[in-house]
């Protein structure tokens, strides 16, 4: 049985374009998260634009990404197991390094010196950030994401679950920041909200956008919190967060990453982080509720056509005032392709 999405008379056609190929491109040479730094005690299986990956920690603590295909007969590492600082394939138990990738065992060898002398796995960067690991497939345009918001500040983090959407990044991030949607999206979570959406205040310098507004929700999980500032940050390509300044109580924050497993399709990774000294619900409770807010996103933002924004501009789209953090949002995307391109990275 199909549902809507795998009917095949229903699949949309894949966008094409030079700015498409350009904007792929330059997303292989940005950080993305592959796994939660809390799952990978054990070899967990990625996909990061196409390119299939596993993520695991070593006995000294590191975290590793590298290719998820063993070159013996094709075996898959996520279904591997962790050796000290290496992986052993689940098939015939070959071991790679993980600093270098090459094999270092073979266990139907008598004569170890015998290892197939080319025998080597991909090995990715790897970095730990925000209760997640990042890594990225070609020379990075760009250092790691950094929020000055949070700078100084006390936080503890919390992953969520991942969630799959059928949207490209731009999507994934436009949908996390897009107002005028609530009333039609979220009214179970937030309760009525208003549909006039007041102008925006957007500000933009290079890849960042910032965006202010007070806490309209009326009813819902946070109407009695008091007064909050919502301050949005997102950072293009991939990054958007929104910290809560809420009067009496601290701060908090919702963060979102969406993960390019293809150019048309995300897996949302995403976290909340509450100040040690915050005074309103628990982690685990504004993790719940984020949850829910995402998950009444999905249906919605996963059926929209096209699922990537379409920078070659083949389909018709109007946009109203109440889209203005979109519009800066799609200018520092498009600043942060030009950028991954002039610094000779279009390979
Ligand atoms: S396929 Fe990996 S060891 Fe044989
Ligand atoms: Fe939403």
């Amino acid at each position: 049985m199909f549902d809507a999405l795998t009917r095949p008379s229903d699949r949309l056609p894949p966008l094409k374009g030079p700015k498409r190929e350009a904007a792929e491109r330059a997303m292989r040479r940005q950080w993305w998260p592959v796994a939660r730094s809390v799952d990978i005690g054990k070899p967990q299986g990625a996909v990061l634009l196409g390119e299939r990956l596993v993520v695991y920690r070593t006995a000294s603590g590191k975290a590793v990404v590298q290719a998820r295909r063993c070159p013996h007969r094709g075996g898959d590492f996520a279904l591997g197991q962790i050796h000290g600082e290496a992986i052993a394939c689940p098939y015939h138990g070959w071991q790679f390094s993980s600093a270098d990738g090459k094999c270092t065992h073979v266990p139907s060898l008598a004569d170890q010196s015998k290892i197939p002398p080319k025998a080597a796995i991909a090995v990715y960067p790897a970095l730990e950030k925000w209760g997640h690991v990042w890594t990225v497939l070609e020379t990075p345009a760009r250092d790691m994401y950094e929020i000055d918001l949070w700078t100084g500040l006390d936080l503890e983090w919390l992953a969520g679950s991942p969630l799959d959407s059928t949207t490209g990044v731009a999507v994934a991030i436009e949908n996390f920041r897009d107002v005028a949607h609530f009333p039609f999206v979220h009214a179970v979570s937030m309760g009525p909200t208003p549909h006039v959406v007041d102008p925006l205040k957007v500000r933009r310098e290079g890849l960042n956008i910032w965006m202010e507004r007070l806490l309209t929700a009326s009813s819902g999980d946070w109407a009695n919190d008091g007064d909050c500032t919502m301050i949005y940050q997102c950072t293009a390509p991939g990054l958007a967060t929104i910290t809560y300044d809420y009067e009496k109580l601290g701060k908090r924050i919702v963060a979102g990453f969406p993960s390019p497993m293809a150019y048309d399709h995300v897996m949302i990774f995403w976290g909340v982080a509450n100040e040690k000294s915050y005074k309103g619900l628990s982690l685990e409770e504004c993790l719940r509720i984020e949850e829910m807010v995402y998950r009444e996103d999905l249906p919605i933002a996963g059926a929209l056509e096209p699922r990537e924004v379409d920078w070659d501009q083949s389909y018709v789209e109007h946009s109203v005032p109440a889209d203005l953090f979109t519009l800066n949002y799609r200018r520092a995307f498009t600043e942060f392709v030009a950028g991954a391109a002039a610094d000779g990275g279009a390979r």
